[in-house]
């Protein structure tokens, strides 16, 4: 069934547990995400960012992550992720999207308090969630020139009371589109932020965390974890080994099963390292 972030963050806020979000681009890795999620019975996150719908105009993938969240047997948000304009948010909500991420992380404080709380009320209006974010996790990538900094404990408490967002997202040492799991957690830094805001706080850059750091994690106020690279890889990978064993085969139907297979398990072994009642 479709539901919203904050639905499913009340709980793992309450009982220390953290749900996995995954970036998505199409049918065959959203539908392998929500099988991985169904053989569990755990909530999961179908995430959009700039680059799926680049590829696939919002209202059509709209359309079928939404239809794939209905159908499915358990909690499934479809939320877009990196949402860097006010425009973009309000494509996303237009399409049905029940939560969106404002990222204005990359702007001065007062104008990304001023355009979270734009985006806020909008997304009240259409009955969805809002994550923000405060710091910058950057790109392990230098090419895409980001500038990554920490979260700052004070702006974080002063972004969430003017905000009112209902998720998180801080920056404590991940960075996005790490291929290795080398990321260095501040753990005290992450506590100071527990200890001076009361919201579900969101991961980035998950991909990069080591298992270990990831469990730990999920106890301890992380609650929401995002993981984008780690099935990118799965997926690609394995393709790039299904052409060389089958170099005469064109089918993409069948060259995309064992991608879709292996997605499915890497998305299982994130999920039961996060937790949660039933994993
Ligand atoms: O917002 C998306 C995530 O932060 C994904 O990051 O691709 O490094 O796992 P990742
Ligand atoms: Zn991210």
């Amino acid at each position: 069934m479709l539901v919203t972030l904050k639905e499913i963050l009340k709980e793992a806020y309450k009982n220390k547990y953290a749900i996995a979000g995954f970036n998505v681009y199409g049918y065959e890795d959203a539908i392998s995400v929500v099988k991985a999620s169904e053989k569990l019975n755990l909530p999961v996150i179908l995430m959009t960012n700039v680059d799926a719908i680049n590829h696939m105009p919002i209202k059509i993938l709209g359309k079928m992550l939404i239809e794939i969240a209905e159908k499915a047997k358990v909690p499934v948000v479809v939320h877009l992720d990196h949402g860097k304009t006010i425009e973009v948010v309000k494509k996303a909500l237009e399409a049905g999207f029940s939560s969106v991420m404002y990222d204005g992380s990359a702007l001065p404080l007062e104008e990304n308090i001023r355009n979270t709380k734009a985006v806020v009320d909008l997304a009240s209006k259409y009955g969805a969630s809002v994550e923000g974010e405060i710091g910058s996790v950057g790109y392990s990538d230098p090419a895409l020139n980001s500038n990554a900094s920490y979260t700052d404990p004070s702006e974080a408490q002063l972004f969430f009371e003017k905000t009112g967002v209902d998720a998180l997202a801080v920056a404590i040492g991940t960075l996005h589109r790490m291929t290795e799991q080398e990321a260095v957690i501040q753990y005290e830094l992450l506590e100071q932020i527990e200890a001076m805001t009361h919201v579900p706080l969101v991961l980035h850059g998950s991909t990069g965390v080591k298992d270990s750091d990831l469990k730990k994690l999920s106890s301890k106020g992380i609650c929401k974890v995002n993981i984008g690279t780690a099935i990118r890889m799965a997926f690609g990978h394995t393709m790039r080994d299904e052409f060389n064993k089958n170099p005469l085969e064109f089918d993409r139907i069948k060259l995309f099963k064992e991608p879709m297979k292996q997605v499915e398990q890497v998305v299982m072994h994130k999920m039961r390292i996060l937790g949660g009642e039933n994993a």
